[in-house]
């Protein structure tokens, strides 16, 4: 599967731009669709593009048990954060059936769509949708860099009913950090994750000539900017907390000319809602201070924020059960996933993680070792065997 996959959406440095509804995401999702159908998985779509591939065997009833992730990736992400959730389930599916297991409830494997938020900015989008925590109204008129609406690529309209008569969801995943580095084991199993959000900082000035603009008389808001992602870096070291600037759109963006306009978009975490809310605040009012300073202006809009999340004990506690009797270490997140959005809709929910030696995410050098891999998949199907018996 690996093999297939690698090469869909594979740019020049190495990393993957599977952006929703692009062709190299959609060619992951036709891969999907193929893998599927020769596992016999009956694929369901809802109106937003979230998939549900199902495995229900004559006489399977009651609640169903979802596993999956999701295929899209950062603008150059890596290979594995979220494939390596849909590859180990399909993987896991075999597992299960040359065991000769035969689910007693359905057993469904999931991809949602834009769960990086990478093209419509909202994190998680098709999972909030499939949920019903996010509605068609907001989400219809969300827009990609080229204005493109993401009511222009779905169908939607109609409730997802996807997620209906799910009882618990176990999403596997690459890790995103070195702790299981240092742990010396290839799985772990995650105790919940930061509160999170991404906010979007527009800065105003005024357009002028680069050379016949006196220092003193110009109203640049990327110094603005510039000061304000000096402060984000300094409070948020301070606090412990992490706030990032990693996208910027400067208009006109020429070399000769005093920008008028710097939009900047903040993703920050931490490792408490009221710890969220101070830091996005300090950073606001330091913008607005710098602002004032420098004769330009700032507005702070709250694109989408992530409350804190807490995995299912007891379904953690089953997850992290090792064939050996021992178990999986447990370890916190300061990660976005669907498993957080579908957590907090009610759904019990528990995750896995398989070790990244390089600890790197979100970026080429993300990787899982193949043993590591199939130590994942070993776990996850262990876990998928004892929840559908
Ligand atoms: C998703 O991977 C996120 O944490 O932003
Ligand atoms: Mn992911
Ligand atoms: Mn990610």
């Amino acid at each position: 599967m690996w093999r297939e996959l690698a090469p869909v959406g594979r740019v020049r440095t190495g990393g993957y731009r599977r952006q929703p509804f692009t062709s190299a995401e959609r060619e992951t999702v036709a891969w999907f669709r193929q893998e599927c159908a020769a596992r016999d998985l009956t694929v369901e779509e809802d109106p937003y593009g979230n998939l549900v591939a199902w495995w229900r065997p004559e006489g399977a009833a009651g609640d169903a048990v979802l596993t999956g992730s999701h295929l899209d990736s950062v603008v150059e992400g890596g290979g594995y954060d979220g494939p390596l959730g849909v590859v180990s389930a399909l993987a896991a599916v075999d597992a299960l059936r040359e065991r000769g297991h035969v689910p007693a409830v359905p057993l469904g494997i999931g991809v949602f769509v834009e769960e990086e938020g990478s093209r419509f900015g909202i994190a998680c989008l098709g999972s909030r949708l499939a949920t019903g925590s996010m509605s068609w109204e907001s989400a219809r008129e969300l827009r990609d860099r080229d204005g493109v609406a993401f009511g222009d690529v779905v169908a939607g309209g109609a409730r997802s009913t996807l997620v209906e008569g799910v009882g618990s969801f176990v999403e596997l995943h690459v890790e995103q950090g070195r702790d299981l580095v240092h742990r010396e084991v290839p799985v772990g199993v995650a105790t919940m994750i930061w509160p999170h959000g991404r906010y979007r900082f527009d800065f105003r000035g005024e357009a002028n000539h680069a050379g016949t603009t006196r220092m003193g008389d110009r109203r640049d808001p990327m110094l603005t900017f510039a000061g304000t992602a000096l402060e984000a870096a300094r409070i948020a070291l301070e606090t412990g907390d992490r706030a990032t600037f990693g996208r910027l759109e400067v208009s006109p963006n020429g070399t000769n000319a005093v920008p008028e306009r710097v939009t900047a978009w903040l993703d920050a975490r931490a490792g408490s809602e009221e710890a969220l809310r101070s830091v996005v605040s300090q950073i606001g009012s330091s913008a607005s201070e710098q602002a004032t300073g420098h004769g330009t202006s700032v507005d702070v809009t709250a694109e989408s924020e992530s409350p804190e999340v807490r995995f299912e004990e007891a379904l953690t506690a089953e997850v992290s059960r090792r064939s050996d009797g021992g178990s999986w270490p447990a370890i916190a997140t300061m990660a976005g996933h669907d498993a957080g959005v579908l957590s907090a809709a009610g759904i019990p929910t528990a995750m896995l993680f398989v070790r990244n030696p390089t600890g790197i995410s979100h970026a080429p050098a993300e990787y899982a070792a193949p043993e590591d891999c199939l130590a994942g998949v070993e776990a996850l199907a262990d876990s998928l065997q004892r929840l559908t018996r």
